[in-house]
């Protein structure tokens, strides 16, 4: 049944089993043969009237809405992603566009900065997992991410989902908007995009994830490192690696390395260095001061890039555009978190003191 665990230990695994189909979902008929995106619910000119954008999340969503932020500001559009908690004091005004993005449309703190933004007079979209949910009821539109239902209380397939929506409602925004400049290889980016999902299947496939883990097992502290795109995939490699492992991981932009977190850098800690966006060579002479300094390095690549002679191992992914291989990366990220969790017999499913939706503020 399409809630139940079937083979699986957990529902976790087959939750990231599940991407090649969930994202599949997410991507249907979205896409047009010529490369454009085609959103039922956004047709061309909605957004006309919006010259800022506002993402308000938590948790797993919130890393999502980082990638958002990405996504526009490439593409010309101002944008800024806030956890819902920290949105106390919303600047809109109704040209101001507030995204809340949270797969079960009930977190209470992003339910109340969607309020806050809707009082202040700014137009609002939820983008959410859960039809009819308060989210979906209450903002002005609904985006639907479309990745069925997730049981594990450590979000997997939703936030793939939810980083393919938010790609093609940032590319909506940026066609529609005066300021936007809409990215001038959208028939090559959206055909690779709409390939992800046999790309994630080529992922889990191949993935080394499991011996990679199990080598790694009694290191005292994990760290994820990257740029760009790669610095929301390094926060949700690290939130997923405590929530279910409970060992001590952060995840850092590569570049603030060096402005703090090095101190903790010893050869009691791993560190999974992100290749696979634009800006390798930096994360990479970051990497290499973690090796010099003991540490064991980790590289997340595609297939054809080097790592540097230091990395201890490496998790490929194939081979697509830099601005989505973060989610190729993130994948591998996902396993590895689990495997760690299994070895380490943890509650997988049900971490301890968390929940899947947090209605208390
Ligand atoms: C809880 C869950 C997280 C999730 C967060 C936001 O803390 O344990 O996995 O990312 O809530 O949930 P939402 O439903 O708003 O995306």
């Amino acid at each position: 049944e399409e809630t139940g665990k079937g083979q699986y230990d957990h529902y976790m695994l087959k939750e990231i089993d599940e991407q090649p189909d969930s994202l599949a979902n997410t991507l249907s008929g979205r896409i047009t043969d010529d490369g454009d995106v085609s959103l039922e619910e956004f047709p061309p000119g909605t957004f006309e009237d919006v010259d800022e954008v506002q993402f308000v999340a938590c948790g797993t969503s919130y890393h999502a809405a980082l990638y958002g932020v990405q996504a526009l500001e490439n593409a010309g559009v101002r944008a800024r992603a806030t956890i819902a908690s920290e949105y106390q004091t919303p600047t809109v005004d109704e040209n101001t566009l507030a995204v809340a993005v949270t797969q079960s449309g009930e977190t209470a703190d992003t339910l109340s900065a969607l309020r806050a933004a809707e009082a202040a007079g700014a137009e609002t979209v939820a983008v959410t997992n859960v039809v009819g949910s308060s989210a979906a009821r209450e903002a002005d539109h609904a985006l639907y991410i479309r990745a069925g239902p997730e049981i594990g209380v450590a979000a997997t397939k939703t936030f793939s989902s939810q980083v393919a929506t938010l790609t093609m409602l940032s590319h909506r925004l940026a066609d529609d908007l005066e300021q936007g400049t809409p990215r001038e290889d959208a028939a090559e980016f959206f055909s690779e995009l709409e390939k992800l999902p046999e790309y994630v299947e080529q992922t889990l496939k191949t993935s080394n994830a499991k011996a990679v883990s199990e080598r790694y097992l009694d290191k005292g502290s994990y760290f994820f490192i990257g740029r760009d795109n790669e610095y929301p995939v390094a926060l949700e490699g690290a939130l997923k690696f405590k929530e279910i492992t409970y060992e001590h991981a952060e995840g850092f932009a590569s570049g603030e390395l060096k402005h703090g977190p090095l101190a903790l850098v010893t050869p009691n800690a791993a560190v999974f260095a992100l290749f696979t966006g634009r800006r390798g060579e930096g994360t990479r002479k970051n990497a290499e001061e973690a090796h010099t300094r003991g540490a064991n390095v980790i590289g997340v690549a595609t297939h054809g890039t080097d790592v540097g002679g230091f990395a201890d191992a490496t998790l490929r992914v194939p081979e697509t555009h830099p601005d989505i291989a973060g989610l190729l990366a993130n994948v591998q990220l996902q396993l590895v978190s689990y495997h760690t969790a299994n070895m380490l017999e943890r509650e997988i499913d049900k971490p301890r003191n968390l929940a899947k939706s947090v209605t208390v503020e």
